[in-house]
């Protein structure tokens, strides 16, 4: 086991009815004036806008909104978010909605505390903010894990650049996880969820570091669950118990617990953000269409890791460690079809694309050859064409 500090200081209020403690929490953490953030409109069609602003005007909280976040949040109404909260002299950002909004919350929380600035630098690491407002969550979607992480992840829609920002200070005071908030979720994004659970785990489970029983027992039962519930919610997504599952289990895989002690992957995830932010699909299909292409490229650099996995996960060994650890990838691509998720670009909704595009993937994945992603095999840009290729049909 590796060296490792963690640090997941968020408290989490979970069961029906969480959202009603917003006021409370807010301020609880010091909060009186408010800038609450929500996405396209689903929160408000719900009714659930309407509750969080009744539930602050009770408290005395006086607050601004800000609406239209989009998936793939950008950097573009971050930006207006920032000035506005600036001027309303905002002391604590709420995000009310899924990983876009809570991101959206994370990065004027960032702007605000340092006005003047302009956030994109700290997306493009040139500078390292020491500081933010404090931010709450109130989260509607079991999906990226925004309401428990350290990370925030925005596009720049004038580079089509999609960067993620992973500092403590990312970290929500709160979060208020109902599940049955997610009732009104269309069917893609329960599925496109529960792939995004999965890969928060899977992209820190598949290492070379040797060891660490523990976090491997913890990470093989979350990926239990998340398969076994995910197959249930996507078939019906009113099912109290299935949701609750999922929503717990998206908070753990990326709040870090998965992946403590050892070196973290996170390949298939750089590879999904270029899809993304070229063609704006959503994230979670961005990730099942890349991870059978990646395992594929990087399963012999140790074939056994991906057998043990095959075993722990899908109760699958047949043969030698590299049958048992093919067998184990097509159990997992079966299953992200099994559940309507896009497994190719042309399953991605992005059609066949020509060799310049696959080009252009890669140069923007390594950051125009300053970088190689990767750890359980380092992939360098021929990798990373082969396994753009591979997604290609
Ligand atoms: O915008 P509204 O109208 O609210 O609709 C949203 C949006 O269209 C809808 N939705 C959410 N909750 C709903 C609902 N519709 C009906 N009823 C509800 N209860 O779902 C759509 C997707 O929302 P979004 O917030 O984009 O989903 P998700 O939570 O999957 O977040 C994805 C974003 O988070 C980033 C992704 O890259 C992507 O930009 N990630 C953030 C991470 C983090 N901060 O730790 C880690 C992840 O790996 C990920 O990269
Ligand atoms: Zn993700």
């Amino acid at each position: 086991m590796l060296n490792f500090s963690f640090y997941s200081p968020t408290k989490v209020i979970f069961g029906k009815g969480a959202e009603l403690s917003a006021a409370d929490e807010i301020r609880n953490f010091g909060g009186s004036r408010v800038m609450v953030v929500y996405g396209g409109g689903s929160v408000v069609r719900s009714g659930l806008l309407d509750r969080i602003g009744k539930e602050l005007d009770q408290a005395g909280l006086p607050y601004l909104t800000l609406g239209g976040v989009r998936p793939n949040p950008r950097v573009k109404l971050a930006r207006e978010g920032v000035q506005k909260a600036y001027d309303f002299g905002a002391d604590f950002i709420l995000g009310v909605g899924g990983g876009s909004v809570i991101d959206t919350a994370k990065a004027i929380a960032i702007g605000a505390a340092n006005f003047g600035t302009d956030i994109w630098r700290f997306w493009l690491k040139e500078l390292v903010p020491q500081k933010a407002l404090p931010v709450g969550a109130v989260l509607t979607i079991p999906a990226a894990g925004s309401e428990t992480s350290n990370s925030a992840v925005l596009t720049n829609e004038d580079t089509q650049a999609k960067r993620g920002l992973n500092i403590a200070l990312n970290r929500p005071r709160f979060a208020l996880m109902n599940p049955e908030l997610s009732y009104t979720l269309p069917d893609f994004q329960v599925i496109c969820g529960v792939v995004d659970i999965m890969m928060h785990t899977l992209d820190r489970y598949f290492t070379t570091t040797e060891g660490n029983e523990l976090t491997d027992g913890i990470a093989e039962a979350l990926l239990r669950d998340v398969i076994r519930n995910g197959a249930v919610a996507v078939r019906d997504h009113h099912n109290y118990a299935a949701m609750s599952e999922l929503m717990w289990c998206g908070s753990l895989s990326h709040n870090g617990l998965t992946g403590l002690g050892r070196v973290n992957d996170f390949s298939v995830h750089q590879l999904g953000h270029e899809l993304s932010g070229h063609f704006d699909v959503t994230h979670g299909a961005s990730l099942s269409t890349m991870w059978g292409p990646w395992a594929q490229n990087v399963y012999a650099a140790k074939p056994e890791r991906f057998a043990h996995y095959a075993k722990a996960v899908w109760d699958v060994e047949t043969g030698s460690a590299e049958e048992s650890a093919k067998a184990g990838i097509e159990r997992t691509v079966n299953y992200f079809r099994s559940i309507g998720a896009p497994t190719s670009f042309s399953e991605l909704g992005i059609g066949v694309r020509d060799d310049k595009t696959l080009q252009e993937l890669t140069d923007s994945c390594t950051f125009r050859g300053k970088r190689t992603i990767g750890q359980f095999k380092m992939l360098d840009a021929g990798d990373i064409h082969s396994i753009y290729k591979l997604a290609n049909h």
